[in-house]
C-alpha cells in the first residue's frame, strides 16, 4: 500500500515530532450488516471509514468537512474509542503540566487502564445538544460527571469546579440545579462544552458543534470555541458537512468522500488553489457575501446520489459522480492521496487548481 501518512518522510509511528498531538495511520472502521434471525450471518458491511491518516498539531485546528454519511463521525468516534476500530493507529502524544512531551500512546490499540487515562485528555462536543444532555440529570450532575468518573475530588469541589466552568463557557453559576430543558439550543451547547471541560482535555473534537444552531447563535459559539482555544491552549478536530463553517476557525482542512480523505491542506492553500473536482464542488456551494460576484459565478452541480458506502465504488470512490472522470483509469485505478505540493495532499488522477471563491 502507498504510505498516504501526511507527514514528515523521516518519522516513524511512536517517534513523532514534538508539535504533533495526534496521528491517525490508515483507520478503518467497518460496521458488519447482519442477516438471520437465530443464526445471525455476517453478509456485508458497511465502508464508513476507508484509510484515513491525517496529523494534527498541538493547538491547531483542523477542520473535517463532507457530505452527510461520508464518515466524519465514525472516524472521529474511532480516535477517541467511543467506537472499535476495525484496523489502523491512533497516536496520541500529550503534553504534561510542566509543558514536556510525553511519549506517543496508540488509543486504538490501549488496554482498559490507558484508555481510562487517555479519556482525561481527549474529549468531544456533540451536534445536536437537544439529544446529549440527560434531560433528568441537574447542570451540576451533568457539568460533574466526567469529574465523578474518574473520582476526582470531593462533592464539594466538584460544584466549585462546575460554576467556574459554567463562567468559563459563558452561563450563570447560580444556574447549577436547573434542568437541560431550561436553556436554549446555545445555551444547552455551552453545557456540553463546560462538560468537555471539565477534565481540562488536550485534544477536542466539536462534531458539528453548532449546526443544530440558530444562524444567529452560530457565530457566538465558535466565538467562544476560540476564546477556549486561546486560554487552554487546546487542539480541535472540528466537523462540519460545509466550507463556510469551517474556513474561519481552521488552520488545516480534510475533505472527506465515502470514507477517505480526498484532499487536505492548509487554509488559505484548500480555498485559493482546491485541486480535487469534489472540493471544487463544495466550494463553488460556499455564498460569497460579494452579490456582483454572486450572480456571476457557477456552480458545480454533482450528478447522482453519493453511493452506498455497503457498496463503494471500484477506484477513485468519486468517479460516479465526478465530471472530470475517465472511463478506464478512474473507475479502475485508485488514486493514492499524494504530496503535490508542500503539505498539500490530493487524491485525484486528474489534479488541477480551479479558482472556484
Ligand atoms: N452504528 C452504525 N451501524 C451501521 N452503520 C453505521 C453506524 N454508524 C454510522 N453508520 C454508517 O456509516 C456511514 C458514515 O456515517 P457517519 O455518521 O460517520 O457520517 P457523517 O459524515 O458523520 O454524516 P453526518 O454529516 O450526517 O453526521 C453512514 O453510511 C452511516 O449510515
Ligand atoms: S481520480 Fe478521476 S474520478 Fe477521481 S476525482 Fe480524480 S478525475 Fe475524478
Ligand atoms: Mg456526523
Amino acid at each position: 500500500m502507498t504510505d498516504t501518512v501526511p507527514r514528515a518522510e523521516t518519522d516513524e509511528a511512536g517517534a513523532l515530532p514534538e508539535d504533533v498531538i495526534l496521528r491517525v495511520n490508515h483507520l478503518v472502521k467497518e460496521f458488519p450488516i447482519n442477516r438471520g434471525v437465530f443464526f445471525k450471518k455476517q453478509v456485508g458491511a458497511v465502508h464508513a471509514v476507508s484509510g484515513v491518516s491525517f496529523q494534527v498539531k498541538r493547538g491547531e485546528t483542523v477542520g473535517l468537512v463532507g457530505e452527510s454519511g461520508c464518515g466524519k463521525s465514525t472516524t472521529a468516534r474511532s480516535i477517541l474509542r467511543l467506537l472499535e476500530p476495525t484496523s489502523g493507529e491512533v497516536w496520541f502524544q500529550g503534553q504534561s503540566e510542566d509543558g514536556t512531551v510525553d511519549a506517543p500512546v496508540d488509543v486504538a490499540g490501549a488496554d482498559r487502564e490507558i484508555l481510562r487515562n487517555l479519556r482525561r485528555e481527549l474529549q468531544i462536543v456533540f451536534q445536536d445538544p437537544y439529544a446529549s444532555l440527560n434531560p433528568r440529570m441537574t447542570v451540576a450532575s451533568i457539568v460533574a460527571e466526567p469529574m465523578t468518573v474518574h473520582d476526582i475530588g470531593t462533592q464539594a469541589d466538584r460544584l466549585e469546579r462546575v460554576k467556574h466552568l459554567l463562567q468559563i463557557v459563558g452561563l450563570s453559576p447560580e444556574h447549577t440545579n436547573r434542568y437541560p430543558h431550561e436553556f436554549s439550543g446555545g445555551q444547552r451547547q455551552r453545557i456540553g462544552v463546560a462538560r468537555a471541560l471539565a477534565l481540562n482535555p488536550q485534544f477536542m473534537v466539536l462534531d458539528e458543534p453548532v449546526s443544530a444552531l440558530d444562524v444567529s447563535i452560530q457565530a457566538q459559539v465558535l466565538n467562544l470555541m476560540q476564546d477556549l482555544q486561546d486560554e487552554f491552549g487546546l487542539t480541535y478536530l472540528f466537523i462540519a458537512h460545509d466550507l463556510s463553517v469551517v474556513r474561519h476557525i481552521s488552520d488545516r482542512v480534510a475533505v472527506m468522500y465515502l470514507g477517505k480523505i480526498v484532499e487536505m491542506t492548509d487554509r488559505d492553500a484548500l480555498y485559493d488553489r482546491p485541486m480535487h473536482p469534489y472540493t471544487h464542488a463544495l466550494l463553488s456551494a460556499v455564498p460569497i457575501p460579494d452579490p456582483s460576484i454572486e450572480s456571476t459565478r457557477k456552480r458545480i452541480i454533482l450528478e447522482g446520489d453519493i453511493p452506498s458506502p455497503s457498496s463503494p465504488p471500484p477506484g477513485c470512490r468519486f468517479n460516479t459522480r465526478c465530471p472530470k472522470a475517465e472511463a478506464g483509469k478512474c473507475d479502475v485505478e485508485e488514486p493514492p492521496l499524494s504530496e503535490l505540493e508542500p503539505g498539500h495532499w490530493v487524491a485525484c488522477h486528474f489534479p488541477e487548481v480551479v479558482q472556484v471563491v
